[in-house]
């Protein structure tokens, strides 16, 4: 097998450090692009000396894109924001910056480029996110039109921002978990070690040039079940109050102006539609993949807050 020189862009995130991992494991070479390389020094050792670098590289910059793809054999797009702020807003990253890497990776003669996107990305969405993803990919297959196109569900594993957030606000005493819209929107949570793996064929293969796929995990959750199975696996009992979604908006209204904000106008759109694989599409099977069950692996890291940690009894017991 040759080993190939992959330049992860965004190999420093949530997603991005499963993915530079499984790679360094296949004994891949990888190019880790983001904007902070001192901030990503932690990817260094998941290789052998030399097998990672970092390149200082801004999606939103062509010149360093151009850098960060060049000599490169796959490209791997997996930069995205849940909020705009700064200089970044949605356009400028979801829309204009995957473009970008698609144009560069294009010239620069790289085979493979895979580009993380998200399921209900539709450019005539009514959410700002899942719109600029929708164009975002539109974008991508006219300038790269091989390109594998990733689109998980929300993804869980030790980092994630879905169950963490919502098993830390259930440490908050008092306060009741917000059962946005009744809790009834549907999801169908994927493993991260999956997408990294689902990642790593795109990027290392060519059979799966030019495809769409939808990732999910094995089972459909409500948002009331999930909340359900953050409190089992933390030990907690906690009353859980439905809020409808035109309150959920005007809570988003004043706390979705905050850094790294607990929830946004544009999120509570997106709460209103179910995050499900669609029944035609290509999934984590098509790619060769099983998906492993959030049951067996949430409980391993929401276990940090319980309150005895690993002594603590599950509720009807305690
Ligand atoms: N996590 C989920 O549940 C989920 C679900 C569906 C889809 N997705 C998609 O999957 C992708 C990865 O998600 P994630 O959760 O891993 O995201 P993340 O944890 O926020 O990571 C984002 C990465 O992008 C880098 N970055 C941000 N802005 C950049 C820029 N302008 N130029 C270059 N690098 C930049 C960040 O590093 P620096 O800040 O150092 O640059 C970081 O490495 C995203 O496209 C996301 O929309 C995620």
């Amino acid at each position: 097998m040759t080993r190939d020189l992959v330049t992860v862009i965004g190999g420093s995130g949530f997603i991005g450090r499963y993915v530079v991992r499984l790679l360094a494991k296949q004994k891949h070479r990888i190019r880790v692009a983001v904007r902070h390389p001192n901030e990503a020094l932690f990817l260094k050792p998941m290789g052998d000396v030399g097998q990672v670098q970092l390149l200082p590289t801004n999606i939103r910059n062509a010149a360093s894109v151009a850098r960060a793809v060049d000599g490169a054999d796959a490209v791997v797009n997996l930069v995205g924001i849940l909020q705009p702020s700064g200089h970044e807003d949605f356009q400028s990253v979801h829309v204009n910056g995957a473009e970008a890497v698609a144009k560069a990776a294009a010239a620069a003669g790289v085979r493979r480029l895979v580009q993380l996107s998200a399921i209900g990305a539709d450019r005539n969405a009514e959410s700002a996110y899942a719109s600029s993803k929708g164009e975002g990919e539109i974008a991508v297959r006219a300038a790269f039109p091989a390109a594998t196109i990733l689109r998980p569900s929300i993804v869980f594993g030790d980092e994630d921002g879905f169950f963490n957030r919502f098993a830390r606000l259930a440490c908050i005493p008092r306060l009741p978990l917000p059962l946005i819209g009744g809790g009834k929107t549907r999801f169908q949570p994927v493993y991260v070690c999956d997408v990294a793996e689902a990642v790593a064929r795109a990027a290392t293969q060519d059979a799966f040039a030019g495809q769409t796929f939808e990732l999910g995990g094995p089972k459909v959750y409500s948002f009331r079940e999930i909340l359900e199975l953050v409190l089992a696996e933390i030990r907690r009992d906690k009353m859980m109050l439905p809020v409808p979604f035109f309150a959920a908006k005007i809570g988003a209204f004043f706390t979705g102006i905050l850094p790294n904000a607990p929830l946004t106008m544009d999120q509570v759109e997106l709460l209103k539609h179910d995050n499900v694989v669609s029944p035609d599409a290509r999934t984590l099977r098509d790619l060769g993949i099983d998906p492993t069950p959030a049951e067996s692996i949430v409980g391993t890291y929401l276990e940090r807050y319980r309150k005895q940690g690993q002594f603590s009894k599950p509720v009807e017991a305690a």
